[in-house]
């Protein structure tokens, strides 16, 4: 499987901003922006010389004619330079995670999520950038009875992280109604994003990792909790449709059509690497809901998106992508398909 979405056959922005683009997702939409054929400058405030995933995931980017990057603090960095020229800003920075949201680091949450926002917002608008696309989540939803979620539900966000993700989305979108304001603003509520270079701290990592290094996963619950796992390429292809088509707007969910439980996840990660990981469980966590599904009938109708990759097929993705960094690490996975 291609390390970009190779069937993206929609125009791309001329010249776009990525902003977390040393992040999982904004380094691949960086770079399938830019094997498109788009000039990007890409933000983060990781800084790749001594941020060691932040180089990692920008490692692909390395060199390419068309990408600019910047490490800055969208908090207190001057925006508008970045913008000249741009037709699309992709607005990805922000802090991910439901668990941690709980502990001290929620003002780095409204920070990044909130306040930077506001300011990456209002430069756009200043610019007169034509379109942002604004990563939203699946988790301002919060509790279903297991039925898909539609973009028009009303959010009962469970988490500090899902209420600054709900603000993220509706102040951009208020910046957006107001009178000649120059911005139209799409809202994607990513569902559980994976593949390669996922973040750490997600499952789909974690139970990969476990199985091929025979350490042990820790699952928090009876891993009956179910997500509509997205896979990366599809992800960035439904993003780039947004930052293009001149008559998206609002929210859109970005779901990828594998609904699978935590124990399924498991047992796909068993049956790749031929091991039995090692389960630890543990108390469910607060702020996580059970189950996560995603009616795509708005990404469909607006982007003419539907998601092209199956759990079973991303995830031997993923695991490739993670044993080369297993044996650049210098350990020894055990693989039985690759
Ligand atoms: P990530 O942590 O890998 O990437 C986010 C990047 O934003 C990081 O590199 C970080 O350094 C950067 N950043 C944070 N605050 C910043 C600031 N103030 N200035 C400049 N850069 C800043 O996370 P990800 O998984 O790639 O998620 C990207 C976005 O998508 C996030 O906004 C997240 O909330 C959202 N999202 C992710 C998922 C998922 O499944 N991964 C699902 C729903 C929504
Ligand atoms: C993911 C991202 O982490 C969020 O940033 C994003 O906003 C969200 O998707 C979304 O869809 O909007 P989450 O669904 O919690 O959040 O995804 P994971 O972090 O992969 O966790 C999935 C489930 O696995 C949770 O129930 C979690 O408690 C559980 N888990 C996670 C474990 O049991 N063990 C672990 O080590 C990690």
């Amino acid at each position: 499987m291609s390390q970009h979405p190779s069937h993206l056959t929609t125009p791309v922005p001329r010249r776009a901003v990525v902003t977390g683009a040393a992040g999982f997702i904004g380094s691949h939409l960086a770079h399938a922006l830019v094997q498109a054929g788009a000039v990007v400058v890409g933000v983060d405030r990781r800084d790749p010389a001594t941020d060691h995933t932040a180089a990692a995931n920008l490692a692909v980017l390395q060199g390419l004619p068309g990408y600019m990057h910047v490490t800055a603090d969208l908090l207190d960095c001057a925006i508008e330079p970045l913008l000249v020229d741009a037709n699309a800003v992709f607005h990805l920075a922000g802090i991910p995670g439901v668990r941690p949201s709980w502990g001290p680091r929620f003002s780095e949450y409204v920070a990044s999520n909130v306040l930077a926002t506001h300011r990456v917002m209002e430069a756009a608008t200043r610019m007169g950038v034509p379109r942002l696309v604004v990563a939203s989540s699946s988790s301002v939803y919060g509790p279903t009875d297991g039925g898909a979620s539609v973009e028009t539900d009303r959010p009962q966000p469970t988490s500090p992280y899902a209420v600054t993700k709900l603000a993220e989305e509706q102040l951009c979108l208020a910046h957006s109604t107001q009178a000649h304001c120059p911005t139209s603003v799409v809202a994607l509520r990513y569902f559980t994003v994976y593949g390669p270079r996922q973040r750490p701290d997600m499952f789909t990592h974690r139970a990969l990792t476990a199985a091929l290094t025979g350490r042990p996963l820790r699952l928090y619950g009876d891993g009956h909790q179910r997500r509509d796992f997205t896979y990366i390429d599809d992800a960035v292809t439904a993003t780039i449709v947004a930052g293009t088509i001149p008559t998206a707007n609002g929210v859109i969910n970005v779901g990828g059509g594998s609904s699978a439980s935590l124990l399924e996840v498991i047992n796909i990660a068993n049956s790749l690497t031929g091991r039995e990981i090692q389960v630890h469980q543990e108390n469910p966590r607060s702020g996580d809901v059970l189950t996560t599904r995603a009616n795509p009938g708005r990404a469909h109708e607006v982007l003419g998106w539907r998601p092209q990759v199956d759990l079973h097929n991303g995830m031997r993705a993923q695991m490739q992508a993670l044993v080369g960094e297993l044996h650049t690490s210098g350990e020894k996975p055990r693989v039985a398909v690759v």
